[in-house]
């Protein structure tokens, strides 16, 4: 329904303006604002992205929304206010950071909690405008550079994006909350045929980075890795050691390949025909993603010289399917 979409797009811009005002503009905002400070971020990055504030009050939104003349059946199906009670705003007390389509217009919030008892984000459910899976943080302001340079930065949070962004990295990209996409991999390789992933340097991060990795290569995407050395993730790093900091550290990238097999060495012994096997078995979703018989045969090569066994029984495992599912 072309109104409806035209009218949530309207309310979702008006919405952002508003929080940010009350970000950069009130006393009501002034303890987010300076959560934003202590972490490093600038007024720019703050403007660029219209980083906004959601007060506490559980009437204002309502209210104000109501004086604009929104109708309360229209204001429940927006996606700005609980399922439960149309009139209680989702987002209350909460650091605001809008995510816009990729043509750069809000379609949705995350709210980060600066206080007190509750989920650390929240994020807008579905809408009309607002396809989760399809939708990746940053990619508005990434787009263009994405382009021109042919790859992209890929991190797990909205922080990190904008940490990579204030650095002078604008081809930053994060995915909403939930974990990668298939369709944010098909999406991506519109734009770009290589990616290199920053995930959070603890076992949640180097575990999505691997199903990154996958992912990309069955879009027909290059992936490396960056190691998020010394901090938790890039905003710590930005936080702590500044932009340059952050620079630095794309500057050692590993491929993804050398990236899994040490992963997988690090779990099996590669002494043993067992452990072998069972690296092997790691490294097969991400040889059979290959679209490549070349890419195929190039990565076969590398992990027979690397498990020190021959091509033949490596094909001879992986065509026999004997790779049990994890
Ligand atoms: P900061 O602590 O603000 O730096 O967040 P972070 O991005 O480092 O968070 P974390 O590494 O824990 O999680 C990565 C991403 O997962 C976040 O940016 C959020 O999008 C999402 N996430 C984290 N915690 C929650 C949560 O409690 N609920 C939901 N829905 N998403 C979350
Ligand atoms: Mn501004
Ligand atoms: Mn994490
Ligand atoms: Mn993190
Ligand atoms: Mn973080």
């Amino acid at each position: 329904n072309q109104s409806r979409v035209g009218a949530l797009f309207d309310l979702y811009a008006g919405v952002t303006r508003s929080f940010h005002y009350l970000l950069k503009e009130t006393g009501t905002g002034k303890k987010a604002l300076d959560y934003l400070y202590a972490r490093g971020f600038s007024d720019d990055i703050i403007d660029t992205f219209q980083l906004g504030y959601a007060p506490q009050d559980p009437n204002w939104l309502y209210d104000f929304l109501k004086k604009k003349g929104y109708s309360s059946d229209f204001l429940a199906e927006s996606g700005l206010f609980s399922r439960n009670d149309s009139r209680y705003p989702l987002f209350r007390n909460r650091l605001i950071i809008p995510i816009a389509s990729t043509q750069g217009r809000v379609i949705a919030f995350g709210g980060r909690l600066l206080e007190g008892e509750g989920p650390k984000y929240l994020n807008s459910p579905e809408t009309p405008i607002f396809r989760k899976s399809r939708t990746l943080f940053g990619l508005d302001k990434a787009v263009k550079a994405v382009r021109s340079s042919g790859r992209f930065f890929l991190c797990e949070g909205y922080m990190d994006v904008m940490a990579l962004y204030q650095a002078g990295i604008p081809e930053s990209l994060a995915p909403l909350g939930t974990s990668f996409t298939q369709d944010q991999a098909n999406l991506l390789k519109r734009y770009a045929d290589r990616g290199i992933l920053l995930f959070d340097n603890d076992d949640a991060g180097q575990a999505a980075a691997a199903k990154s990795i996958v992912l990309c290569a069955k879009s027909g995407i290059e992936t490396s890795i960056a190691a998020v050395a010394g901090g938790k993730d890039p905003a710590d790093i930005l936080e702590k050691e500044g932009g340059q900091a952050l620079q630095k550290l794309l500057q050692y990238t590993i491929n993804s390949l050398d990236y899994l097999v040490e992963k997988a060495m690090a779990r099996f012994s590669a002494g043993t025909p067992e452990g072998k096997h069972r690296i092997l078995s790691d490294l097969a979703p991400f040889i059979e993603a290959q679209d490549s018989a070349v890419k195929r045969d190039g990565y076969l090569g590398r992990l027979s010289d690397m498990l020190e066994v021959n091509v033949t029984a490596l094909t001879a495992d992986l065509s026999q399917k004997t790779t049990p599912s994890r």
